[in-house]
């Protein structure tokens, strides 16, 4: 087992690719925090990932809240692994885009992320040690139709990735990103609808991904198996960023 004796926090780690992280961590023996804004996704996601060989437990905080925010950094305490994968991602083009889902990118996504990443970096910095995971997008380096405020969030999140290996790896603690292209999870198909299948079909892998598959990257990236990568991204997008 990879992750034994390991504490990771997993945000929105109650549906998609974060449910599907937190399942591989336990398995590699993991104790999991996974924090959504849900309690009865919260619940109903522990119950189905289930324990051993590592733990699940779930912490309800909304990272739009910046009180939230501290709340969960405090009750999730000292971890060797922050996965900063929960996202709002509302789609609308440019002229479209309303203020409110705007602010609600940008809090959640760039606000939110960044002081958690703050709060529950000083005891890996003090420890020597951990592994920070972004999980970004494609449409961070692409133009995507439709998804403008979603994508300069992340861009956002992929500059954070390279400052925070710049300021914190000297200390020992890895900071990388995964870049998922479509992947099929309940929250793309609200927000995408088939929009999501259109975009696999016209990727070199032509197809979508399964939430699992963006889950390896982020588990490989957590790992010491990747001991030594800091501040670089991982595309998992089917070939979208290479053509
Ligand atoms: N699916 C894709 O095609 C795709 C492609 C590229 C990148 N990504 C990225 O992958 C990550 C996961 O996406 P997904 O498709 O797995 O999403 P998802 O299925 O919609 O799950 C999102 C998770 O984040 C939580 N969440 C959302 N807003 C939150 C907030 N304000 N505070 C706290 N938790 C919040 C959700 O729980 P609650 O709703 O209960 O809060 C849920 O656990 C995101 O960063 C997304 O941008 C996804």
């Amino acid at each position: 087992m990879e992750l034994t004796d390991q504490v990771a926090l997993i945000t929105g780690g109650t549906a998609g690719i974060g449910l599907e992280a937190a399942r591989l961590f336990v398995r590699e023996g993991a104790t999991v925090i996974i924090s959504g804004r849900n309690a009865e996704r919260g619940a109903a996601a522990v119950a189905d990932i289930g324990d051993g060989p590592g733990s699940v437990r779930f912490v309800a905080a909304d990272l739009a809240d910046l009180q939230s925010v501290g709340a969960l950094a405090e009750q999730a305490g000292p971890v060797d692994i922050l996965v900063n994968n929960a996202a709002a991602f509302p789609v609308a083009t440019t002229v479209d885009q309303s203020i409110a889902a705007f602010q609600q990118m940008f809090d959640t996504n760039v606000r939110g992320t960044f002081f958690l990443t703050a709060a529950v970096a000083p005891a890996m910095l003090a420890k020597g040690a951990g592994s920070i995971v972004n999980v970004t997008t494609m449409a961070a380096s692409m133009g995507v139709p439709g998804a403008s405020g979603y994508s300069a969030t992340k861009a956002a999140l992929a500059s954070f990735t390279r400052t925070w290996a710049a300021e914190f790896s000297p200390s020992g603690v890895r900071v990388n990103s995964v870049a998922p292209g479509p992947t099929i999870t309940e929250g793309v198909l609200v927000e995408w609808g088939d929009g999501v299948a259109e975009l696999g079909k016209g990727l070199p892998l032509r197809r979508t991904a399964e939430p699992t598959e963006i889950a390896e990257a982020i588990l490989f990236l957590a790992s010491p198996r990747s001991s030594y990568v800091t501040g670089s991204t991982l595309a998992v997008d089917g070939g979208a960023t290479a053509i």
